[in-house]
């Protein structure tokens, strides 16, 4: 029995990704791959660069799609459960930067329907608050509005029953249980609902690419499995690790633990309190012994943190590494610096957040970019 586990719900243990890679059958994202993809981008993203994506799908056949000028378009998601937290933006981050880089269209699906049967005591009333919040905090991210669709499942459908019908009537329901652990007593909803998952990477007649943590990949092997024979493209896929909560390299940033979080919603003491009481820390117990022994930066939070994310610029990352590591930076030092960049990242980001309001309609509207290639099936 592994000792950690990952499925689109959860993920537990200290997780072993070259593991995980061998365990869904995905390919690691090898150095002459990142090399085409800097061309092709014109530079690499530093989540690239330094490995926090790691794992991916038919990337080389992307990175050949547009070399060959074919194109390709980029489909990504939340489900609405809650508000969001810092984990739930950094795949969308890099979406934006692949959007930016390869100026492609980009559909975002909210799983209003998912969150309301997978999570128990989940009101309807919560799941359409919070799709309306996370909106806000996505279009923050700065996505361009005329290459952006966001939709949100339970209003959309009418436009994809059809094409949702046709995925699921290719899905068995022992298919489902072995992909997604079904068992007698999962709800129906939730075993009829990857269909609609599926749906968007049908959008376009190219090649889709899917940015996201390796969680959401179950989804992306039954879409390659039938793709074909519905006269669509295998999707593509790109996967990051996870996020690490405040309490250490265990599982993932989630919204069950609120102690392991940082919220969007959070203020400047919220989040100077949390980062000081719960971050962990890779340093010594003492101020003596750290300075003599030096810290682990491989296990401390505010670190890891700070190298997928927050601290963008390699040099002074290995600063903060280095002096860490030989005890001249304390915990509470990194812990301070790590506090100051999420504060003014979180001042910006509410910033954008209010401008989002005037702005949603361009996002969520039925327009351009909303295809209909599902007809040509019926
Ligand atoms: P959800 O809302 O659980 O997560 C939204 C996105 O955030 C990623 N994620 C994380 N990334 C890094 N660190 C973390 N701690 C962390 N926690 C979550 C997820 O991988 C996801 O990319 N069923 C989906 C919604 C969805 C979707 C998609 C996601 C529909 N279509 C296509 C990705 C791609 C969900 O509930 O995501």
């Amino acid at each position: 029995m592994a000792d950690f586990s990952v499925t689109p719900w959860e993920a537990s243990g200290v997780i072993d990704y070259d593991k995980l890679i061998a365990q869904f059958g995905t390919k690691k994202i090898s150095p002459l791959l990142k090399e085409r993809i800097s061309r092709a981008a014109g530079e690499l993203h530093p989540m690239l660069a330094r490995d926090y994506f790691f794992s991916h799908r038919d990337m080389d056949l992307i990175v050949d799609s547009h070399e060959k000028k074919e194109g390709f378009f980029l489909y990504t998601g939340r489900g609405p459960s809650g508000q969001m937290h810092i984990g739930h933006l950094v795949p969308l981050a890099f979406t934006k930067w692949l959007q930016d880089k390869f100026k492609c269209n980009l559909y975002i699906q909210i799983t209003d329907d998912e969150k309301f049967l997978v999570k128990q005591g989940m009101q309807w009333e919560d799941t359409q608050k919070y799709s309306h919040e996370n909106i806000l905090d996505i279009i923050a991210v700065g996505f361009d509005p005329k290459r952006t669709f966001i939709f949100k499942d339970s209003e959309y459908v009418r436009n994809i029953y059809p094409l949702m019908l046709a995925i699921a009537k290719k899905t068995t329901l022992s298919t489902a249980k072995a992909v997604f652990g079904f068992t007698d007593s999962t709800n129906i909803g939730l075993s009829f609902y990857p269909s609609y998952q599926i749906v968007p990477t049908f959008f376009e007649k190219k090649r889709c690419l899917i940015p996201s943590a390796i969680d959401q990949d179950p989804y992306w092997r039954i879409q390659r499995d039938i793709a074909q024979s519905l006269g669509y493209f295998k999707t593509a896929a790109m996967h990051s690790k996870f996020l690490p909560p405040l309490s250490g390299m265990e599982g993932k940033m989630s919204s069950s633990v609120a102690q392991g979080a940082i919220w969007l919603t959070d203020d400047a003491k919220e989040v100077k309190s949390k980062i000081n009481k719960y971050a962990f820390s890779g340093g010594k117990s003492s101020i003596e012994e750290h300075r003599k022994l030096g810290g682990n930066p491989e296990i401390d939070v505010s670190y890891q943190w700070m190298k997928i994310f927050f601290e963008p610029d390699n040099k002074k990352l290995q600063a903060l590494h280095d002096e860490y590591k030989s005890g001249k930076l304390l915990s509470g030092e990194m812990k301070a610096a790590l506090t100051e960049r999420i504060n003014s990242f979180l001042q910006a980001h509410r910033e954008k957040r209010e401008e989002a309001r005037e702005t949603i309609k361009e996002f969520t509207h039925e327009g351009a970019l909303a295809t209909q290639m599902w007809e040509k099936h019926f």
